[in-house]
């Protein structure tokens, strides 16, 4: 059967990570879920101080070529070695996931809509949107508790590079959604339209 992509994009703190889980929850093995996330560029001969420096807000901060092989492979039914990220340690770990082939595939991530290879592969785009405020409430409460950051850090890096980025690349990249989704990802409407259509996908396989 076609394996049905869905392409999951937003700001920082717009709730696509709510909206993910929530459809993953819903139907459970017929879901896999690919972050593009996970595929932020390693810079392992940088020290420390010199990766936290970086711009992880444009679009070459990305392995685009690996999400992009490891996609095709996922549509294609084979499963893949997902890299993991340490948001702590700026650095791609040892470690991996695998990632099983499903009837459904949700590919989420900031800039999943502004890259045009990984666009052409989806079947169904969204745009999950919240204010900027909202937004950038959720981003200080998740970097300080888990992603081990200082308020003063999140604040100086919004600044300098998420909210410039965001205003070049991520805005810009909600024309290509099919569906934009307002309230985050609390939206039941919205996750009820995008749950039907899931279903109609999996009938008729
Ligand atoms: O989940 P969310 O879309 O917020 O994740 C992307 C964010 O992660 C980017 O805005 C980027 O600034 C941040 N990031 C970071 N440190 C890294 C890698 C990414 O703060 N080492």
């Amino acid at each position: 059967m076609e394996t049905l992509v869905i392409g999951i994009a937003g700001g920082t703190g717009s709730g696509k990570t709510t909206l993910t889980r929530s459809l993953k929850e819903r139907f459970g093995d017929d879901i896999s879920v690919i972050n593009y996330d996970s595929y932020y560029k390693s810079y392992d001969t940088l020290s420390f101080e010199e990766r936290r420096k970086l711009n992880f807000d444009q679009p070459d901060a990305f392995d685009t070529p690996l999400m992009a092989e490891h996609l095709r492979s996922l549509i294609g039914g084979r499963p893949v070695a997902c890299p993991v990220y340490s948001f702590t340690e700026y650095i791609r770990t040892k470690d991996t996931v695998t990632i099983q082939p499903a009837k459904v595939l949700l590919a989420e991530g900031l800039l999943i809509l502004q890259n045009p290879e990984l666009r052409k592969m989806m079947d169904i785009k969204i745009f999950v949107d919240a204010d900027a405020d909202v937004r950038l409430l959720r981003r200080i409460l998740r970097d300080v508790k888990k992603r081990g950051r200082t308020l003063d850090s999140v604040a100086a890096q919004y600044l300098a590079t998420v909210k410039p980025m965001h205003d070049e690349y991520v805005e810009p990249s909600r024309r290509y959604a099919d569906i934009v989704v307002p309230g985050g990802g609390r939206n039941p409407v919205a996750l009820g339209l995008i749950i039907g259509r899931i279903q109609e996908h999996l009938k008729s396989s």
